[in-house]
């Protein structure tokens, strides 16, 4: 008899021929929370699940599936996912790292320019008709911040961080980096987490959200940063302290922010964020183009192949889960 895998959402049918033939796919709406009645049927049978960065998989959703073999997300962070439960379980939990590091880089950077330049806020000065003859260009007319030639500070190091370092190359920045592992990128300075956002007109964030990094820019930390920087985020919200954040940039000690991650997401329309004109927000969208979304899809479906046949999965969170990984 096949296995049951369960995907949590619609995924484009081309991207899943792999599976097919292999297994029993039951795909829920997406809609649906994953602890709702009507879910938990289709869950209790399922060896395999997979599932995005939406769904929250917690001990209930997982206590749900009492013959899960291995969980494959379709995003390279998983901290909606309970991983200690998973290795407890001895359960694999693959994910997609590597190949949404360009499409998040450049969104990274075009947040990066967008805050620096305003553009959101050009955009809005005509879209609301204030752009009129008696309103027109003068010497000083929404002058933004330079980005050619000042200094970028990468928090994290991984496949994104370095992209972006990439592109301030490109824009002729001073690179500066900060990373948990103690990583050194040519071209970048390794510096202290105090040096770079004392030093940075720029810092973008490039960590996974885990249990030491939330809430890792704290108000004493933003409180450091180089006055009139501007703060990029396209990892996870909860490194940020929003209410921080808002009141660095309601005091004018920051200058702008570009974000494309929040604490909770959707995020909540009363956040003070939305009130500051010079934030400019976008709706967790770092990896959205069609080239690597498939991509993503493609890699989770191989980490789910690995999963049915019980080989090691190419991009496995836990891989202690695998015996030869202990005996190695
Ligand atoms: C991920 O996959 O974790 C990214 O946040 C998607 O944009």
């Amino acid at each position: 008899m096949l296995k049951k895998v369960v995907i949590t959402q619609p995924l484009p049918d081309k991207n899943l021929k792999g599976l097919v033939g292999r297994c029993d796919i039951a795909v829920l709406s997406g809609k649906q929370s994953l602890s709702s009645a009507q879910a938990r049927d289709k869950l209790a049978n399922c060896h395999g699940l997979i599932c995005l960065l939406s769904d929250a998989i917690d001990h209930f959703v997982l206590d749900a599936m009492p013959k899960l073999e291995f969980v494959s997300s379709v995003s390279v962070g998983v901290d909606h996912i309970d991983v200690a439960i998973l290795t407890e379980r001895d359960i694999p939990l693959g994910h997609t790292p590597g190949v949404l590091a360009a499409a998040t880089a450049d969104a990274a950077f075009g947040l990066l320019l967008a805050a620096a330049r305003r553009l959101v806020e050009g955009d809005r000065y005509i879209r609301e008709g204030n752009w009129r003859p008696d309103n027109r260009w003068s010497a000083d007319f929404f002058l933004g911040k330079d980005v050619s030639g000042t200094t970028l500070g990468i928090i994290g190091l991984g496949a994104i961080g370095q992209a972006m370092a990439r592109r301030g190359a490109g824009f002729d920045m001073r690179l500066l980096s900060w990373t948990p592992s103690g990583r050194k990128v040519s071209g970048v300075d390794s510096v202290s987490l105090e040096e770079l956002l004392s030093r940075s007109d720029f810092v973008s964030v490039h960590l996974a959200l885990t249990g030491t990094t939330h809430d890792f820019l704290s108000a004493d930390k933003i409180a450091t940063m180089k006055p009139g920087a501007v703060l990029v985020n396209t990892a996870r919200g909860g490194i940020v302290n929003e209410l921080a954040l808002a009141q660095a940039l309601d005091s004018g000690h920051l200058y702008a922010a570009g974000l494309d991650v929040f604490e909770s997401e959707p995020m909540a329309m009363d956040s003070p964020l939305l009130h500051h004109p010079r934030v400019v927000v976008v709706p967790h969208i770092g990896s959205a183009t069609a080239l690597t979304r498939a991509k993503m899809v493609e890699l989770a479906v191989r980490n789910a192949k690995a999963g049915l046949d019980g080989r090691p999965m190419p991009h496995c969170v836990n891989p202690e889960v695998y015996p030869v990984f202990g005996a190695g």
